[in-house]
């Protein structure tokens, strides 16, 4: 397998770009999103500069979860190809150095997996044991309901075989057992099945729920469930090529960091939840403050792996690592109305409507994106800065079709829009006013900007590999951080204000700093360097010097 714009640590400096089959591209005219569609559209993640396309859940599915309810891991769902238009796909985007990655969804099954459906046949049944059951739900069982407005509990009685069985999400989503030996053997064999068929990893679900063993009877099985996920990580290792694990985990930081694996490793790459949700508050307060002093207190992952930083998912904005108070602040500010909001825990809104369209501000979020330590991921339709539709069901509202074009079906499908899988944002963020085609000539249109952010952000190794320190700006505004290798240095500095920011940053080396963004060079003296940021302004500086005078 070749893959030319990669290399080691290909994921360090990857720019990952998440999107569904099913609203990306529809290349039948059914309505629906599918891998030809996709494949056709691959020039344009190229000409984006991403380097890993993270696809959601394209396997055959009841769709009662947007596909995170699967019915059979190695196959595609009909609605969007077979596996020809699959490899088809791979060996497109291999060609142009892109590597691709899909979400494992093993935590649980589809209740209308044949697994389970035979396993609630009887107590007998030989995948009875794939699945977690109990007469009663144990006291000491895992705690907290994830979608509240439809389930009130982690348990559902099963009236034929008169046991309860484990879902730590939807009651159609059965968790599977991996004390049981056989269904961790069957999730490695779905690894290696995807791996051989080109993936170069996998975006995996649900992480600490997947491990999770606690109050079952037969957790004796596995006394460490880490050290399933670093047989996992082995085995990838074994099978992949540079293959990675990019893990959902919203966590607190020193919990997180258990998944990066102690003694062997586990996760390659981690989201950071709460780099995230600290961002939002620092917007909603027009304060770099709480960034800066999460970013102080967020470990470093070890040597090789990377945290994995984001704007926007195809979840809710959760907003669950925030104290209550900072919360309501981020609803005010962004989720004004009940209808934006969503479990009390988040919002159901993309970024620029929550700006209000603001483009500036807009574009600084995605500069810092980019600029910060981590490997940035996009979820498709940012690039353009699409907006949500709030007629659409709870997290639905930020799952629209791609626009790529003005009109009824916005270059997404030829079809009648009532086919498509969800209805395409309106108004101000519809496809008449935001899409691809009238943004890709436009030098000041936010797909422009995140063009050239990428291709900088990629010139630039010191952001991804280099080390990192926040940095006293001299205005609680302004966020500014250097990264530093080999003795050379890039400073970025970030105006989180709508009004001008004078910042000074002490203890650099002395001469011109060239923009990176920007035609315009800075000058340090006496070890000073002094801005004047306009506002929600962003600046990447590199030292002329620094090769000569090491920081
Ligand atoms: C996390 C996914 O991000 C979410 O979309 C899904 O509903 C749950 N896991 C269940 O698979
Ligand atoms: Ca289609």
């Amino acid at each position: 397998m070749k893959i030319s714009r990669t290399a080691d640590l290909w994921w360090k400096n990857a720019v990952v770009y998440c999107l569904d089959v099913e609203t990306f591209q529809d290349g039948n005219g059914d309505g629906i999103g599918d891998f030809r569609g996709l494949t056709q559209r691959i020039d344009h993640l190229d000409r984006l500069g991403v380097t890993c396309i993270w696809l959601m859940p394209f396997y055959p599915t009841p769709d009662r979860d947007d596909g995170y309810d699967i019915t059979d891991f190695y196959g595609v769902d009909p609605r969007l190809g077979t596996h020809g238009d699959v490899v088809e796909f791979l060996r497109t985007a291999r060609d142009r150095g892109i590597r691709v990655i899909a979400d494992l969804v093993v935590n649980h099954t589809s209740d209308q997996h044949p697994w389970f459906k035979e396993a609630r046949r009887s107590r007998n049944s030989k995948y009875r044991d794939w699945y977690v059951w109990a007469d009663k739900p144990p006291k000491d069982g895992p705690k907290g309901v994830i979608f509240p407005d439809k389930e009130k509990g982690l348990w559902t009685y099963d009236r034929k075989t008169r046991q309860y069985y484990l879902h730590r999400f939807y009651r159609h989503q059965p968790d599977l057992n991996i004390t049981n030996p056989e269904v961790r053997d069957e999730i490695a064999r779905i690894m290696g099945f995807w791996t051989e068929l080109g993936l170069s990893g996998f975006r995996v679900d649900a992480v600490p729920f997947m491990l999770e063993t606690t109050g079952q009877a037969d957790a004796v099985k596995l006394p460490d469930p880490h050290d399933y996920l670093a047989d996992l990580r082995a085995f990838l290792d074994r099978r992949g090529e540079q293959a990675i694990l990019l893990g959902e985990v919203n966590l607190p930081y020193p919990d997180a960091m258990e998944f990066f694996g102690d003694e062997a490793p586990e996760l390659t790459l981690s989201f950071d939840f709460p780099g995230m949700q600290a961002m939002y508050l620092g917007l909603a307060r027009g304060d770099a403050r709480p960034l800066a002093a999460t970013l102080r207190e967020r470990p470093l992952p070890p040597k090789d792996g990377h945290w994995a930083t984001f704007v926007r998912n195809h979840d809710e904005l959760t907003l669950d690592k925030l104290s209550e108070a900072e919360k309501q602040e981020v609803f005010a500010a962004f989720g004004p109305e009940e209808d934006m909001r969503l479990y009390d825990r988040g919002l159901r809104r993309r970024l620029p409507p929550m700006l209000g369209g603001d483009l500036p501000r807009v574009k600084m979020v995605y500069s810092l994106l980019f600029a910060l330590p981590g490997t940035p991921v996009l979820f498709y339709g940012e690039e353009i800065g699409m907006g949500e539709n709030l007629a659409e069901e709870a997290r639905a509202a930020v799952r629209t079709p791609m626009q790529w074009r003005p009109g009824p079906g916005a270059g997404f499908s030829t079809a009648d829009p009532k086919t498509f899988p969800a209805r395409l944002a309106e108004g101000e963020f519809g496809p008449d006013r935001v899409n691809v085609a009238s943004q890709r000539n436009d030098a000041d249109s936010l797909l422009s900007w995140i063009r050239l952010l990428v291709e900088r952000y990629r010139e630039t190794p010191e952001l991804a590999f280099g080390d990192v320190e926040v940095l006293d700006a001299g205005a609680d505004a302004v966020l500014a951080h250097r990264a530093s290798v080999d003795g050379r240095a890039v400073v970025t500095v970030h105006n989180f204000a709508g009004t001008e920011a004078d910042c000074t940053i002490a203890g650099l080396p002395d001469g011109v700093w060239h923009d990176l963004l920007d035609d315009g060079d800075t000058e340090v003296t006496g070890g000073e360097m002094t801005l004047r940021l306009p506002p929600y302004g962003c600046r990447w500086l590199r030292s002329d010097g620094a090769r000569r005078s090491p920081v």
